[in-house]
């Protein structure tokens, strides 16, 4: 629709400590439109924005806003000049309410601002009106959704009058009935003019909501290409110069014993008469749709949820498995969905959250770990796993999302363990991250362990799959052997819901 660019990147480079994270970028955006950036984690789509919304300086090229040349000394000029970055994780108060985590941008300045409170109150309840969203100027931040947080900041960003909004991996932590919301909402906003930039790396969404999408692979411009030409092929192709279908290969591994063994497994209200096996060198998919109970059967064989009935056997014995360092101790090992809360210690280091869950193997005899040992064992399994960062003393919080994955995934190879337990091992990161994944779990197979993959993503339990439990409301409706998979058959058992009510 609009022609002449609001923002214009030119030729922008970036380099922190001396190595170019961006290199000679060139990126526009325009009233009117949703421009989406896309690009392997650690492409430096975040570095980019960053640049645009004022918080980095760029170490070379040119910014120009309405064809003007301008230098932002920090994210509050950007913000003056029309440009608003919504960060992934919202920076509201939590103890404040709406309109005041509304308008505390504003009140910041000379003297001290004589606030009418009644005036502003009436100015949000406006606000939130005109969006359409359910929230009231009164009500407190504390206990509101992600997407709630995230629609302050939309709002607080249009206060002060947003021409352009950047909203980094926005749909990260949705459901998909908030990203529904989210995106009215970014239509919205683009029929009053307002320009978007929008990362993410779901390329369903992308293609959903984006008018024209550029591409980043380490650092350079691949290309740009407007909506009507783009295909998930094509993006794939462009973002890692491979297709999606190459990515997951599956290598034929010879099949042992069973070496976990769950009968009837039953906990009130979240699943009811689970019974399943794992044998040595086998890759058992568990699919469904999200709420069908398959995290909550992980977390009993594993030991977080323990007040369950059935049974549990590693290796023919009975196992009692209370708590996960009983589970740890039989050689099982779980790579959790929710790796910020519970995979790793994101202000510490790489090798620390690569080693901790092993100190016993690598401390010496007088409790001593022995850094040699360590850093041998941390260099070995960063370069295995292809973890880009500067080096192992690097805070994981600094790494990109796929990145910290393979730190997390790395931690548990370390302990060598014979079942391993994967919750949705490729949420969150991108396709490249994903291929390291999937060669990695081949690879695990490969060594003789024994795999459970809860996933929800179709093309990964169908190419990575020996076997496949499907759940559907807490129960096991289906298992197909790898012959038989087949992404209707999956489908149709995931949404078989069974009336049979789970004993309260
Ligand atoms: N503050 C920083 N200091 C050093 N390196 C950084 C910093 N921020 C980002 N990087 C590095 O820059 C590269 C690009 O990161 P980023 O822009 O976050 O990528 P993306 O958002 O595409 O995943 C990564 O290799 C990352 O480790
Ligand atoms: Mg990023």
């Amino acid at each position: 629709m609009s022609t002449q660019p609001i923002v214009q990147a030119k030729k922008i480079s970036k380099t922190f400590s001396g190595v170019y994270v961006l290199r000679d970028v060139d990126f526009d955006i325009c009233a009117g439109e949703v421009h989406a950036l896309i690009g392997e984690n650690g492409a430096g789509k975040t570095t980019l924005v960053k640049i645009i919304g004022g918080v980095h300086t760029p170490s070379g090229g040119q910014l120009l806003i309405d064809d003007h040349p301008v230098q932002f000394k920090n994210p509050h000029s950007a913000r003056q000049a029309g440009i608003a970055l919504i960060h992934q994780e919202p920076l509201t108060f939590q103890d404040l309410n709406v309109t005041e985590n509304l308008y505390l941008g504003h009140t910041r300045g000379r003297g001290t601002p004589v606030i009418n409170w009644n005036q502003l109150y009436r100015q949000s309840d406006a606000l939130l009106e005109s969006l359409d969203v359910r929230m009231r100027s009164r009500d407190p931040v504390r206990g509101m959704t992600i997407a709630d947080q995230q629609m302050i900041e939309i709002a607080c960003a249009l206060s002060q009058n947003a021409k352009v909004i950047i909203m980094d991996e926005p749909t990260a932590a949705l459901s998909h009935g908030e990203v529904a919301t989210l995106f009215e909402m970014i239509r919205k906003l683009k029929q009053q003019g307002k320009a978007i930039v929008f990362i993410g790396h779901r390329l369903d969404e992308i293609l959903e909501i984006a008018d024209r999408i550029t591409v980043l692979r380490d650092g350079n411009l691949v290309g740009e290409c407007p909506r009507e030409d783009a295909d998930q092929d094509k993006l794939v192709h462009m973002m890692i110069n491979r297709t999606f279908k190459e990515l997951i290969v599956k290598e034929t591994v010879p099949i042992g014993d069973v070496v976990l063994e769950a009968k009837s497994l039953s906990y009130p209200g979240q699943y009811a008469d689970i019974t399943l096996n794992v044998r040595k060198g086998e890759i058992v998919g568990m699919a469904g749709l999200v709420g069908a109970g398959r995290s909550e059967v992980a977390s009993a064989i594993f030991g977080t949820q323990p007040a369950f009935t059935g049974d549990i056997y590693v290796k023919g014995k009975k196992a009692a498995i209370r708590n996960p360092l009983q589970a740890m101790k039989l050689g099982i090992s779980m790579v959790s969905e929710d790796r910020a809360r519970t995979g790793l210690v994101a202000p510490f280091s790489i090798k620390f959250n690569m080693t901790f869950a092993i100190l016993g193997r690598i401390a010496s005899r007088f409790g001593f770990i022995q850094s040699r040992k360590e850093a041998d064992l941390v260099k070995q399994y960063a370069k295995y796993l292809n973890v880009r960062m500067r080096d192992s003393n690097q805070a994981v919080r600094e790494l990109s999302g796929g990145n910290q994955q393979k730190v997390v995934i790395a931690k548990w190879l370390l302990t060598e363990s014979d079942i391993l337990i994967l919750d949705e091992p490729t949420r969150g990161i991108d396709v490249g991250a994903k291929a390291e994944v999937y060669k990695l779990i081949n690879e695990l197979a490969k060594q003789g362990k024994a795999i459970l993959m809860i996933s929800s993503e179709l093309p990964e339990i169908l190419q990575l799959s020996d076997r496949v439990y499907v759940m559907c409301d807490g129960h096991i409706t289906a298992e197909f052997n790898r012959g038989e998979l087949d992404s209707k058959k999956i489908m149709m058992a995931a949404s078989t819901a069974r009336k049979r009510s789970m004993a309260k």
